[in-house]
């Protein structure tokens, strides 16, 4: 196993047996590319979703967050072009039934119709089944995305509607709505975390690509004119996001532009943040000026004018987007794959995760140096419940001091905080650091503003 399979298999596994990231339905023996967020994993993915609103939108004054449904009128898709368009080229083999995208097949080169999304063989490849060496049938299928559901309650009269194929849809929807009502004035922009479902066919890489993930947005309206300045002002507020808030590496970040031939047929400019999970570059964020198409489409399928009347200017146009659309799964995977660490102490392997403190699932745990000193608990649960309202503190008192410090440092806490003999005489605790293991004593009546100054 190489380097980075090698890291991926740890993450995988610190994430089960640490309660990060559950197999779906596991005791049905699995849900093939569905993951649950565990205890661990819930408070790490809602702190990189507070992060994001407090940068995205507490820290600007023209942006609106939204949360909008999953269900939406399934004409909506109709205008998106999903329902036709959002397609990837399938072939399956006769064999052993297995599916795989034709264009990630050795030797396979497609062109894929942004408008029909028909996908057109260029260059046909290897015909042996990459699983089961059985031969392929060189016909390609063109397998649309978008998971499909029924909603209505009298059988036989059911409509069919989509679950949303991208977050940001309704958005666009929501435009008109948010624009008088917030009495928004252009350019300004709409934040939304939003789940996202695709019957993706090929998949794998842990929370790289499954089925059903998150995605954070930010749809950007602003006058056409404009685009351009604002666009390049968009692309860094973003990727000053992964490298200054989230902490990953700049090295390990790069632009990718599309090319003419992978760019939507609508859009101005489109690029792409990907960063180096393991062996290679993958996307983790697309960045695109989207000019008008959306709102035109949306308007054109709805019969309603989704437009702006400037007040200074006194035109009326369709305002352009520019879209920053991340992923929630793949921005969890990245931190871990960053942050993941070991080192040798003395004789012993220690696992850490050196996550940004806020970032951090727990901020602190609590340790009573003993567990079988009633003075020492009482003085530990007074320090815990202390704590507890403001910042997610953990409490351990099983098994010896370093063993706990170790659960800790794997699960990213960067305060353990030890009750002992010495707290019942002076009222100070001892504070170890995770990433430089070395301790201070502080008095309990710093602790807070302690954390509180470490943690900006
Ligand atoms: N509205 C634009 C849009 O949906 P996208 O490039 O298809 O664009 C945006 O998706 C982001 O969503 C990607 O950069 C990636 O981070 C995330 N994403 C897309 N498909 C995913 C999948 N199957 N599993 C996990 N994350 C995914």
């Amino acid at each position: 196993m190489n380097q980075s399979n090698d890291l991926m298999g740890k993450i995988v596994s610190l994430c089960k047996r640490r309660g990060f990231v559950y197999p779906s339905s596991e005791i049905y023996g699995g849900f093939a590319n569905v993951y649950d967020f565990g205890p661990l994993g819930s408070l790490l993915a809602k702190n990189i979703r507070d992060l994001w609103i407090k940068k995205m939108v507490q820290e600007k004054e023209d942006m609106y967050l939204i949360d909008g449904s999953i269900l939406m009128h399934p004409k909506a898709w109709e205008a998106s072009g999903h329902t036709v368009a959002f397609t990837d080229p399938l072939i399956q083999c006769p064999v052993c039934k297995k599916r795989f995208r034709a264009d990630q097949l050795e030797g396979w080169q497609l062109k894929k119709d942004n408008q029909t999304g028909q996908w057109n063989i260029l260059k046909q490849g290897s015909l042996i089944c990459p699983d089961c060496q059985g031969n392929l049938i060189p016909a390609v299928k063109e397998f649309n995305l978008l998971m499909a559901t029924e909603v209505g309650s009298v059988a036989g009269e059911k409509t069919k509607v989509y679950l949303k194929g991208e977050s940001c849809q309704n958005v666009y929807l929501d435009f008109p709505l948010i624009r008088d009502t917030m009495a928004a004035k252009i350019p300004f922009g709409v934040a939304q975390i939003g789940k996202a479902f695709r019957n993706e066919i090929t998949l794998g890489k842990f929370l790289f690509k499954v089925r059903e993930f998150e995605q954070m947005d930010v749809e950007y309206f602003c006058a056409p004119e404009e685009s351009d300045k604002l666009y390049a002002e968009w692309k860094k507020i973003r990727f000053d996001w992964y490298v200054k808030d989230l902490g990953l590496s700049e090295s390990r970040l790069r632009w990718r532009q599309h090319s003419s031939e992978e760019r939507i047929f609508y859009a101005k400019d489109a690029w792409d943040i990907e960063y180096k999970f393991f062996e290679d570059f993958e996307e983790l964020e697309g960045v695109h000026n989207r000019s008008d198409y959306d709102l035109k489409q949306q308007g054109k399928f709805s019969g309603k004018t989704l437009d702006y009347f400037d007040p200074i200017s006194k035109k009326r146009f369709v305002p352009y987007i520019i879209e920053c659309s991340g992923g929630l799964q793949r921005t969890f995977l990245a931190l871990l794959a960053e942050n993941y660490r070991e080192e040798m102490v003395k004789d012993d392997k220690r696992v850490f995760l050196k996550i940004k403190p806020a970032l951090a699932p727990y901020k602190a745990a609590v340790f009573p140096l003993v567990a079988n000193k009633p003075e020492l608990i009482q003085k530990a649960r007074s320090v815990f419940n202390l704590l507890k309202p403001e910042l997610m503190t953990f409490w351990d008192d099983i098994g010896n001091i370093g063993k706990r410090y170790r659960r800790q440092d794997e699960i990213g806490t960067p305060w353990c905080l030890t009750i002992d003999y010495q707290t019942l005489e002076d009222d100070t605790v001892t504070i170890r650091d995770r990433d430089t293991m070395k301790q201070e004593r502080v008095s309990i009546e710093d602790i807070k503003n302690w954390i509180r100054e470490k943690l900006e």
